[in-house]
């Protein structure tokens, strides 16, 4: 895109925007005006309360901590509860979030303190627990950085997080199980880097395959300590009978990936907003499952509160799979149906040399485990959930570097 063009962006507030609700399967998509990004997240936590009434039912008078909640899958996690707990009426859940803020304390998160269901402490969950810790029914730890240009900026933290967190974090769970006031639930955030670059034949990828990783190379500090993360977990539920589980998310996007993140869409989606080309950092080849934050959300839920002990669960969608460039060029589309953005892509080597070493060519899950034992059932189409992130990112285009 030249320089100096106008930029169309300014004008969206005006124009009406048909978008489907995302619908539960075989149910026909209502048409919506959509306007901006906060009814996007409206309808958004509305489908994720809907989709997890049942889950939610359980939750009543609960203690809910969530560590890394000022990130992106906090985000939603946080306010769906929180959401939840306008709608349910009676006994809401009470929701502590741990967060060091290495990534900086988002705007949104700040904005909701004054709300009596949330707690937020300013905590590093690599040190001892805080001595007033409350009684928590569920735990959800989330915190570890996840993105890849500052996970090999800060290794050590990342690995401590995944690694001296949980375990601080299980052991926990152990002296609660003790005293009689046992951990409910206990959701721990892996990663579908644990199976590192898969061989062709192990994708789409079960949950049963070992991996074909690297211990020493630059995402090493992320993905081996998210193995070693769910060593420590499955040993923890054997050994103590604890209700421990695993998630492996598979490339969510979406509302709450703030633009700084410098994670592929984010990346791609500043540079429309800025209203020049796209640059991508690889020939484009490789291949992804995108995954809708509001998708994924549900099934993290479902996998803390009806997850099997001691069991990992891929979560994401089984298709389609597309190539980055695809995908940057599905982006191109619809910012140009949304704003008449004109840019293109364009390829251009990073500047860090370890940006695509130990990239996986291709990733991709099977998911059936999580639809069959818990229900899990994505419904959010790609190009609606690509559509719904440039309106939220239309709106959040201003985030702190961090
Ligand atoms: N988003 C995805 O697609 C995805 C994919 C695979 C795995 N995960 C995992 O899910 C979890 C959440 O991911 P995200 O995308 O929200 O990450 P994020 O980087 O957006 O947020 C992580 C949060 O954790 C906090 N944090 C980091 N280290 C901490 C520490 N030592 N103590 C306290 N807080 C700390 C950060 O300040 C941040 O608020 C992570 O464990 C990540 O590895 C996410």
């Amino acid at each position: 895109m030249g320089e100096g063009r106008e930029n169309p962006l300014e004008n969206l507030a005006e124009l009406t925007i048909p978008l489907l609700l995302p619908t539960v399967r075989g149910q026909p998509a209502r048409p919506q005006k959509m306007e901006n990004a906060q009814t996007v997240v409206n309808q958004d936590l509305e489908y994720i309360c809907h989709k997890l009434e049942k889950e939610f039912a359980a939750l009543p008078g609960k203690n809910i901590l969530i560590t890394g909640g000022g990130g992106f899958l906090g985000y939603y996690l946080i306010q769906s509860l929180l959401r939840w707990n306008r709608t349910a009426g009676g006994q809401g859940v009470q929701v502590t979030v741990y967060d060091n803020y290495v990534r900086g304390l988002p705007q949104w998160l700040s904005s909701l303190s004054g709300n009596p269901n949330l707690k937020l402490v300013k905590h590093d969950i690599t040190g001892p627990l805080p001595e007033d810790i409350d009684d928590f029914h569920y735990i959800i730890h989330a915190a570890s950085i996840a993105s890849p240009m500052y996970y090999r900026k800060y290794p050590i933290e990342t690995m401590d997080a995944n690694v001296n967190g949980l375990r601080t974090l299980l052991e926990y769970c152990c002296r609660q199980k003790e005293s009689d006031r046992p951990v409910e639930g206990f959701l721990f955030y892996s990663t579908s880097e644990i199976y590192g670059d898969p061989t062709p034949e192990n994708i789409p990828t079960p949950e049963t395959y070992r991996g074909n990783v690297s211990c020493t190379g630059p995402r090493a500090c992320y993905d081996e300590s998210k193995r070693y993360g769910e060593t420590l977990c499955v040993n923890f539920a054997r050994q103590h009978d604890l209700p421990i589980h695993i998630a492996r998310p598979f490339n969510n996007y979406g509302p709450g990936l703030k633009i700084t993140d410098r994670r592929v869409i984010p990346d791609f989606v500043r540079d429309i907003l800025d209203g020049r080309d796209i640059v991508m950092h690889s020939d484009g080849s490789p291949t992804r499952t995108f995954c809708y934050i509001a998708d994924a959300i549900v099934g993290y839920f479902k996998i803390l509160i009806r997850g099997h002990r001691g069991e990992a669960y891929n979560i994401g969608v089984e298709s389609p799979e597309i190539s980055i460039a695809d995908f940057a060029g599905k982006l191109v589309a619809t910012a140009g149906e949304l704003f008449g953005y004109q840019g293109k892509v364009v390829k251009k080597a990073s500047s860090d040399a370890d940006y695509l070493v130990d990239n996986p060519n291709r990733r991709c899950p099977l998911i059936g485990k999580a639809r069959e034992e818990l229900g899990y059932d994505p419904s959010i189409s790609l190009e609606e959930g690509i559509r719904r992130s440039l309106i939220w990112y239309r709106d959040n285009r201003e985030a702190e570097e961090a």
